[in-house]
């Protein structure tokens, strides 16, 4: 109840705008302050014109370096601290990417450096070692020749000062320590006392050794190294942070040479192009900040923190793309300076051994596939995951979750799942049902799944401090909670009030939350019941930026520090293999994540937490999308109206609008604002809102083919201007519109307020069709705007030329019941006539398709001067008479419409069978030929030729 009230009293603070008080900046944390002033001592070294050089030194030339096949160690040594040994290990990986680490060796110190991020992150932590690769050294610099001979890649490694260069036939594409700005902070004693002040000091000497040596020569670190006094123990507010090891922070420097665009980073709301951080007249004055955080009303354009954190950047220029992908879940802080020649980097981490992987490119669907292949594809989800959820902040009864399967069927809207916040537990103790209002969940859950539909229901990882509870007390009991520095089980506060979280980096945790899950354990559950993660950064509310305490400690001994960005990967992971096997016969499971790391997209899909109801927002939006989206997570969608305020009917409509197109499409509001599902407008709203969630619906199967292509190739479900057009410069900065999977599919949101038109930037020689007219924009050979009207009922979504857009147009009140439903095609031509497309289905919820219980097919049109034929062929291995095959043999498609055909079609016919068409010219005021075939009388799992004379 307190805590009701003190949400309610900041809920009502006058202006809604993130307290950035609560939040730190780079000068309030120590490491950041200290490893970030490098930069700045370099800089200044630079304007004055003295020299600034690494302190840092491989193994002289003619060392050499440990080797095993693609692998390669070398010393590594300080100027700043000669005693001091470091290694750093060089491995050529088979994929063609190179893996850098460097430690601290030898260390006379108990502590050890978080060397496991990999393992969590990657599929494998040691991924397939280049059995090709080799290393040469000359003068003092050891090259690495790898990858295949075509790429023509090397690693040039000048080991006096460091610097590490990968290059593509001899041009640089990422430099590793340019300007000297690496560094690793060793691990070093705590000062003691001053020596009055230590009692019985005398006597702890080794003995032995105790011979007094000649003091050495102190090199200079101030050019270097900033004075610090916050080594061992940092105070914030009223928090303070233990740090028992000391400084241990490192430094990474990296510069893209003849690239102007960054992409990456996420999460963060800001532009998809990043802007600088440093510099002149830079765009941010505060690094982008890796520290997931439960931000109250973010900025809507704003380095800080967010809920997710993946260390993964692509630099871009029109002949080649290059990722960095930095292993480390510890407090990130990146700085971006934009120069003439190109843009440089600047990286500081509190914690954990340095390993960073260069994947090569060279294009971005490049990065895509060398991304996948080091963290694994995307989740292949259920189908209806794709569809429409409704959700809020609560549905607060069982007859109330009733009531809105009705109102949706009764407006004509279709919707898949309805969501449960964290009303509907007892005293939010997740998986304990509030009885009093939902009285048999199980009959709830069964009456939703009669309709097709699934429910999602919140459990988040607080855990009710209560003895009566069976999540605490099991987890207390077998010792797997995280744990305070003094080492008693932490505690803190969250929505369930006095709360301990489970340390699910322990695998003692696992196979106990996997029990949680199933039927037997958790008997108010059901199978059509799917879980909603959230608050996993972890939220808490009493702790230090609204999180955890970095000193608090992980299971072996691991401070939280050294882990905090990974922490909620590892609780959806969890969860979702839990929903994954609580039926023998294993099916896909959906887990909802605010929280996300490298690694992420494996489990499921996130949101991107609590935005506001205002223009702003829904603009800034698309960005966000976008960049989650080259990092792998690209299962993501926003709350739709905004999770805080009312916003007005026309932005709500333009929500649902851009909503229709996130790869994740939910409504979600705060418990205080207006009721806003859409059956309880009037028209013309209402039916706004439905005919853009009915033309999510009639585009399912197109959704399909993009995850699909994401779980396959790790491409991302919508792709960014400039990973559609590499080599177009004018579309690097575009991040306002975006394009679904490879269908071809361009839409755009429009998210100002009163627009009546909207300019879409069309980037290449072909022509462009509207989706919702006959009206084409024709090929040009330059960029150019176009203008759309964009009255509220409509919106920019345009079919690029040479694509096959599938389609369902008989809409049902959920998708899971459109399985046998036919097709529609619509064929949109290229400047010669041909297009391209595919279809991909499968049962849309269990592991079928990975053992070939699936139909995929490959759609190609031709044109042959005035004639043209449509075929689909099957693709690669997809056998004829699979069991999904069979039960969807008599889905049929029961429309084609071919836009830009040249001919005057006389006949259209399927095997000499005649079929039924009508043609439209095009006309001079740009619209388009539409032909429409119908009822052609072929089944989508049949080859089959639509010939037109
Ligand atoms: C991490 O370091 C420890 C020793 O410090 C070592 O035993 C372990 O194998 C390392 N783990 C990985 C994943 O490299
Ligand atoms: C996910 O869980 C599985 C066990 O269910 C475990 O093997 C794997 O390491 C986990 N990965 C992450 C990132 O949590
Ligand atoms: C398209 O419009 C944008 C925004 O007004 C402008 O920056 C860009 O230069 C235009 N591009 C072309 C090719 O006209």
């Amino acid at each position: 109840m307190r805590l009701t009230l003190l949400a309610l009293a900041v809920l009502l603070a006058p202006a809604l705008a993130v307290k950035k008080q609560d939040f730190k900046e780079c000068a309030q944390t120590s490491f950041c302050r200290r490893l970030r002033s490098i930069a700045s001592r370099s800089e200044a070294a630079a304007a004055e014109q003295r020299a600034f050089e690494s302190p840092y030194t491989l193994g002289s030339g003619a060392q050499t370096p440990s080797t095993s096949a693609g692998s390669w160690t070398f010393p590594l040594t300080s100027s700043l601290y000669p005693d001091i040994s470091f290694s750093l290990r060089v491995d050529a990986l088979e994929a063609g990417v190179v893996r850098v680490r460097a430690d601290e060796v030898g260390s006379a110190t108990k502590w050890r450096r978080y060397n496991e991020t990999a393992r969590w992150a990657l599929l494998e932590a040691e991924p397939a070692l280049s059995a090709s690769a080799s290393l040469t050294t000359a003068d003092g610099v050891s090259t690495v020749s790898y990858g295949a001979k075509e790429d023509g890649l090397t690693l040039e490694i000048t080991h006096s000062p460091l610097k590490i260069v990968q290059k593509r036939h001899g041009t640089p594409l990422v430099v590793f320590n340019e300007r000297s700005l690496f560094h690793v902070e060793h691990f070093r004693s705590k000062p003691e006392p001053a020596p009055e002040a230590v009692e019985g000091a005398e006597g702890e000497g080794e003995g032995e050794g105790q011979k007094v040596l000649a003091a050495p020569e102190t090199p200079d670190r101030s050019w270097f190294e900033a004075e610090d006094n916050d080594l061992f123990e940092e105070r914030w507010k009223q928090w303070t942070d233990s740090k028992p090891k000391g400084p241990e922070g490192f430094s990474l420097d990296f510069s893209f040479p003849g690239s102007d665009h960054v992409f990456g980073l996420p999460e963060h709301a800001s532009p998809l192009s990043l802007p600088s951080t440093v510099g002149e007249g830079s765009y941010y004055t505060e690094p982008y900040r890796l520290w997931n955080v439960d931000i109250f009303e973010y900025v809507a354009d704003s380095s800080m923190a967010l809920y997710g954190a993946v260390p993964l950047l692509h630099a871009h220029n029109k002949d080649s793309s290059v990722g960095v992908l930095n292993l480390v879940g510890s407090e990130t802080w990146v700085d971006v300076a934009h120069t003439d020649a190109g843009v440089k980097t600047h990286w500081v981490s509190e914690s954990g051994i340095v390993d960073f992987l260069l994947l090569p490119g060279p294009r971005p669907t490049d990065l895509f596939k060398q991304y996948a292949e080091l963290t694994g594809p995307a989740q292949m989800p259920p189908q209806f995951a794709t569809a429409y959820h409704q959700c809020r902040w609560n549905y607060n009864t069982q007859a109330e979750v009733i009531e809105v399967q009705d109102k949706f069927d009764e407006v004509d809207i279709p919707l898949d799942v309805t969501w449960l916040d964290i009303e509907y537990a007892e005293e939010h103790r997740y998986f304990d049902w509030d009885k009093k209002n939902f009285p048999d969940p199980v009959k709830m859950q069964d009456e939703v799944a009669s309709k097709g539909r699934k429910m999602v229901a919140i459990v988040d990882p607080h855990v009710k401090k209560q003895d009566s509870f069976r999540i605490y007390t099991d987890s207390r009991d077998q010792d797997i909670l995280i744990k305070k520095a003094d080492g008693n089980n932490f505690d803190g506060w969250c929505w369930t009030g006095s709360s301990v979280w489970v340390d699910f980096f322990n695998p003692k945790s696992w196979e106990w939350w996997t029990r949680m899950f199933t039927f037997g354990v958790w008997k108010d559950s059901t199978k059509a019941l799917f879980i909603w993660n959230d608050m996993n950064e972890p939220s808490v509310f009493d702790g230090p930026e609204i999180t955890m305490p970095k000193d608090n400690i992980h299971v072996g001994g691991w401070e939280h520090r050294d882990v905090h960005n990974i922490n909620g990967m590892m609780f959806h992971n969890q969860t979702q293999h839990a929903i994954t096997v609580r039926e023998a016969d294993a099916k896909r499971p959906f887990v909802l994540s605010r929280s996300f790391f490298a690694g992420s997209h494996r489990y499921g899909a996130i949101w991107i937490g609590d935005n506001l109801g205002t223009w702003d927002h829904l603009a800034g939006e698309t960005a966000v999308f976008l960049s989650n989206s080259i990092a792998g997570m690209s299962f993501v969608g926003s709350d739709v109206g905004g999770f805080f305020g009312n916003p007005s009917h026309e932005i709500l409509v333009r929500w649902y609008q851009a909503g229709a197109f996130m790869p994740f499409f939910r409504a979600h509001a705060h418990i205080d604002t207006k009721r806003r599902e859409p059956y309880l407008f009037d028209e013309p709203i209402r039916g706004y809102i439905r005919d853009a969630i009915r033309l999510r619906y009639q585009l399912l199967p197109t959704w399909y083919n993009a995850f699909h292509d994401a779980a396959t190739h790790g491409y991302p479900v919508i792709w960014p201007q400039y990973a559609y057009f590499p080599e177009d410069e004018g579309g690097f900065a575009v991040d306002d519109q975006y394009y679904v999977g490879d269908s071809g599919l361009l839409f755009k949101p429009v998210v100002t307020e009163g627009a009546t038109t909207t300019d879409v930037y069309l980037a290449d020689n072909q022509p462009y069709y509207d989706y919702f007219s006959d009206r084409v924009f024709p090929a040009s050979a330059k960029p150019r705007n176009v203008t759309i009207d964009t009255p509220l009922e409509s919106f920019p979504l345009l079919v690029q030329g040479g694509h096959i857009v599938p389609s369902r147009q008989r809409v049902r009140r959920a998708s899971t019941l459109m399985w046998q439903d036919p097709f529609s095609l619509v064929v949109a031509l290229d400047r010669d006539g041909n297009a391209q497309g595919q279809l991909y289905l499968d049962d849309g919820e269990g592991y079928g398709f990975e053992s070939g219980e699936y139909v995929h097919r490959a759609l190609s049109f031709k044109s042959k001067g005035y004639a043209g034929s449509l075929a689909s062929t099957k693709t690669g291995d997809n056998a004829a008479d699979n069991a999904w095959a069979k039960k969807i043999a008599h889905v049929g498609v029961e429309r084609v419409v071919v836009l830009g055909f040249r001919g005057l079609p006389s006949s259209v016919t399927v095997g000499g069978k005649e079929a039924e068409f009508e043609f439209k010219v095009a006309n001079k005021g740009g619209e388009s030929s539409v032909l429409v075939i119908k009822n052609p009388g072929v089944k989508v799992v049949d080859d089959w030729v639509i010939e037109i004379a």
